[in-house]
Protein backbone atom coordinates (compact mmCIF):
# COMPACT_ATOMS: atom_id res chain seq x y z
CA UNK A 1 0.00 0.00 0.00
CA UNK A 2 1.41 3.13 -0.84
CA UNK A 3 2.68 5.51 1.99
CA UNK A 4 1.91 9.08 0.05
CA UNK A 5 5.55 9.49 0.52
CA UNK A 6 4.90 12.18 -2.18
CA UNK A 7 3.72 14.48 -0.36
CA UNK A 8 6.34 14.45 2.25
CA UNK A 9 8.68 15.38 -0.25
CA UNK A 10 10.19 19.37 0.14
CA UNK A 11 9.97 21.55 -3.00
CA UNK A 12 12.21 24.67 -3.36
CA UNK A 13 11.61 26.79 -6.09
CA UNK A 14 14.97 28.71 -7.92
CA UNK A 15 17.00 26.22 -7.20
CA UNK A 16 20.10 25.63 -7.78
CA UNK A 17 18.96 28.27 -10.58
CA UNK A 18 16.11 30.37 -11.38
CA UNK A 19 13.48 29.06 -13.12
CA UNK A 20 14.19 25.42 -11.92
CA UNK A 21 11.94 23.51 -9.00
CA UNK A 22 13.82 21.32 -6.82
CA UNK A 23 12.62 18.63 -4.98
CA UNK A 24 14.12 17.62 -2.33
CA UNK A 25 14.09 14.01 -0.91
CA UNK A 26 16.02 14.44 2.48
CA UNK A 27 12.94 15.20 4.41
CA UNK A 28 11.70 11.98 3.57
CA UNK A 29 14.88 10.01 4.39
CA UNK A 30 15.51 11.83 7.82
CA UNK A 31 13.09 10.41 8.71
CA UNK A 32 13.38 6.33 9.97
CA UNK A 33 10.24 5.12 8.98
CA UNK A 34 9.85 6.95 5.93
CA UNK A 35 13.22 5.72 4.46
CA UNK A 36 12.17 2.31 5.09
CA UNK A 37 8.31 2.83 3.24
CA UNK A 38 10.77 4.18 0.69
CA UNK A 39 13.06 0.99 0.13
CA UNK A 40 10.09 -1.25 0.75
CA UNK A 41 8.11 0.39 -2.16
CA UNK A 42 11.30 -0.10 -4.33
CA UNK A 43 11.57 -3.48 -3.94
CA UNK A 44 8.25 -4.33 -4.59
CA UNK A 45 8.04 -1.95 -7.67
CA UNK A 46 10.39 -4.14 -9.02
CA UNK A 47 9.84 -7.53 -7.78
CA UNK A 48 9.37 -8.89 -10.70
CA UNK A 49 11.59 -8.39 -12.81
CA UNK A 50 14.96 -10.23 -13.16
CA UNK A 51 18.23 -8.69 -12.31
CA UNK A 52 21.91 -9.76 -11.08
CA UNK A 53 23.16 -5.53 -10.25
CA UNK A 54 21.69 -1.88 -9.30
CA UNK A 55 23.21 1.01 -11.09
CA UNK A 56 22.69 3.59 -9.39
CA UNK A 57 23.99 7.66 -10.39
CA UNK A 58 26.30 9.68 -7.88
CA UNK A 59 24.89 11.46 -5.20
CA UNK A 60 21.11 10.88 -4.49
CA UNK A 61 21.32 7.60 -6.44
CA UNK A 62 23.58 6.17 -4.04
CA UNK A 63 21.73 6.58 -1.30
CA UNK A 64 18.51 4.96 -2.26
CA UNK A 65 20.11 2.30 -5.00
CA UNK A 66 22.59 1.40 -2.27
CA UNK A 67 20.07 0.77 0.31
CA UNK A 68 17.92 -1.31 -2.54
CA UNK A 69 20.76 -3.32 -3.40
CA UNK A 70 21.73 -4.24 0.05
CA UNK A 71 18.05 -5.43 1.14
CA UNK A 72 17.52 -7.22 -2.26
CA UNK A 73 21.09 -8.98 -1.58
CA UNK A 74 22.16 -7.47 -5.55
CA UNK A 75 25.70 -6.14 -6.35
CA UNK A 76 26.11 -2.44 -6.07
CA UNK A 77 27.75 -0.75 -9.38
CA UNK A 78 28.30 3.37 -8.79
CA UNK A 79 27.78 6.02 -12.18
CA UNK A 80 30.20 8.70 -10.52
CA UNK A 81 30.47 11.99 -11.89
CA UNK A 82 33.79 12.89 -13.47
CA UNK A 83 37.47 12.04 -12.37
CA UNK A 84 36.35 9.94 -9.18
CA UNK A 85 36.72 6.73 -10.18
CA UNK A 86 40.13 5.19 -10.01
CA UNK A 87 40.33 2.38 -12.63
CA UNK A 88 38.91 2.08 -17.15
CA UNK A 89 35.91 3.79 -17.24
CA UNK A 90 33.44 4.24 -19.75
CA UNK A 91 31.93 8.01 -19.72
CA UNK A 92 29.19 10.18 -21.14
CA UNK A 93 28.41 13.78 -21.09
CA UNK A 94 24.69 14.88 -21.26
CA UNK A 95 22.34 17.66 -20.79
CA UNK A 96 20.89 18.40 -17.13
CA UNK A 97 17.70 20.84 -17.03
CA UNK A 98 20.69 23.06 -15.54
CA UNK A 99 23.65 22.72 -17.44
CA UNK A 100 25.78 20.16 -18.32
CA UNK A 101 27.28 17.09 -17.02
CA UNK A 102 29.67 14.23 -17.00
CA UNK A 103 29.66 10.39 -15.85
CA UNK A 104 31.50 7.39 -15.65
CA UNK A 105 31.42 3.91 -14.61
CA UNK A 106 34.19 1.71 -14.27
CA UNK A 107 34.91 -0.66 -17.28
CA UNK A 108 34.78 -4.33 -15.16
CA UNK A 109 32.13 -3.42 -12.99
CA UNK A 110 29.14 -5.21 -15.25
CA UNK A 111 30.14 -8.78 -17.63
CA UNK A 112 28.78 -8.53 -21.05
CA UNK A 113 24.95 -10.33 -20.72
CA UNK A 114 24.47 -9.35 -16.95
CA UNK A 115 21.47 -7.75 -16.36
CA UNK A 116 21.38 -4.30 -14.25
CA UNK A 117 18.36 -2.73 -12.80
CA UNK A 118 19.12 1.07 -13.52
CA UNK A 119 17.58 3.50 -9.88
CA UNK A 120 17.55 6.92 -9.01
CA UNK A 121 15.60 9.05 -6.79
CA UNK A 122 14.12 11.50 -10.14
CA UNK A 123 12.95 11.47 -13.19
CA UNK A 124 13.26 15.22 -14.94
CA UNK A 125 14.37 15.47 -18.16
CA UNK A 126 15.87 12.12 -18.66
CA UNK A 127 19.55 12.56 -19.55
CA UNK A 128 21.16 10.85 -16.30
CA UNK A 129 18.74 7.81 -16.79
CA UNK A 130 19.64 7.73 -20.47
CA UNK A 131 23.16 8.28 -20.18
CA UNK A 132 23.51 6.00 -17.18
CA UNK A 133 21.79 3.24 -19.34
CA UNK A 134 24.47 4.18 -22.49
CA UNK A 135 26.95 3.08 -20.00
CA UNK A 136 25.31 0.08 -18.78
CA UNK A 137 25.41 -0.72 -22.45
CA UNK A 138 28.60 0.34 -23.46
CA UNK A 139 29.61 -2.82 -20.98
CA UNK A 140 28.04 -5.23 -22.90
CA UNK A 141 24.95 -5.53 -20.21
CA UNK A 142 21.18 -5.00 -20.25
CA UNK A 143 18.63 -3.15 -18.96
CA UNK A 144 16.14 -4.82 -17.19
CA UNK A 145 14.51 -1.84 -15.87
CA UNK A 146 14.94 2.05 -14.43
CA UNK A 147 13.16 2.87 -11.27
CA UNK A 148 12.76 5.79 -9.59
CA UNK A 149 11.82 7.00 -6.46
CA UNK A 150 10.08 10.46 -8.39
CA UNK A 151 8.74 11.22 -12.17
CA UNK A 152 8.19 14.78 -12.68
CA UNK A 153 5.56 15.40 -14.60
CA UNK A 154 5.33 17.89 -18.07
CA UNK A 155 8.92 17.19 -18.32
CA UNK A 156 8.53 14.06 -20.77
CA UNK A 157 12.03 12.26 -19.73
CA UNK A 158 10.47 8.75 -20.28
CA UNK A 159 10.53 9.65 -24.03
CA UNK A 160 14.33 9.59 -23.92
CA UNK A 161 13.63 6.13 -22.16
CA UNK A 162 11.33 4.33 -24.48
CA UNK A 163 13.30 0.97 -25.45
CA UNK A 164 13.35 0.26 -21.35
CA UNK A 165 11.15 -0.82 -18.51
CA UNK A 166 10.62 2.50 -16.80
CA UNK A 167 9.06 2.46 -12.95
CA UNK A 168 8.43 5.42 -10.98
CA UNK A 169 6.98 5.44 -7.49
CA UNK A 170 5.26 9.02 -7.29
CA UNK A 171 4.42 10.97 -10.32
CA UNK A 172 5.12 14.95 -9.20
CA UNK A 173 3.08 17.54 -10.46
CA UNK A 174 5.52 20.13 -9.38
CA UNK A 175 2.24 22.56 -8.38
CA UNK A 176 0.82 19.69 -6.08
CA UNK A 177 4.30 20.42 -3.77
CA UNK A 178 4.23 22.33 -0.58
CA UNK A 179 6.96 24.40 -0.28
CA UNK A 180 8.92 25.08 2.58
C1 LIG B 1 19.44 15.02 -10.18
C2 LIG B 1 18.65 13.81 -9.71
C3 LIG B 1 18.76 12.89 -10.90
C4 LIG B 1 18.81 13.84 -12.08
C5 LIG B 1 17.49 13.90 -12.79
O1 LIG B 1 20.81 14.77 -10.00
O2 LIG B 1 19.24 13.23 -8.55
O3 LIG B 1 19.95 12.13 -10.87
O4 LIG B 1 19.12 15.15 -11.55
O5 LIG B 1 17.51 14.82 -13.83
P1 LIG B 1 17.41 14.43 -15.35
O6 LIG B 1 16.30 13.41 -15.47
O7 LIG B 1 17.08 15.72 -16.01
O8 LIG B 1 18.74 13.88 -15.75
P2 LIG B 1 21.93 15.88 -10.04
O9 LIG B 1 22.72 15.68 -11.30
O10 LIG B 1 21.32 17.22 -9.82
O11 LIG B 1 22.93 15.57 -8.87
P3 LIG B 1 22.91 14.84 -7.45
O12 LIG B 1 22.18 13.54 -7.56
O13 LIG B 1 24.37 14.66 -7.21
O14 LIG B 1 22.27 15.79 -6.46
MG1 LIG C 1 21.24 12.70 -9.24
Amino acid sequence: MSKNLDRKLRHIHNYPKRGIDFIDITTVLKNAQDFHDLIAELQAACADLNFDKIVAAEARGFIIGSALAYIMQKGFVPVRKAGKLPAAIYKKTYKLEYGESTIEMHKDALQAGERVLFVDDLLAIGGTAEAACELIESAGAEVAGVLFFVELAGLNGRQRLTKYDVRSLYLVHEDDLSQD
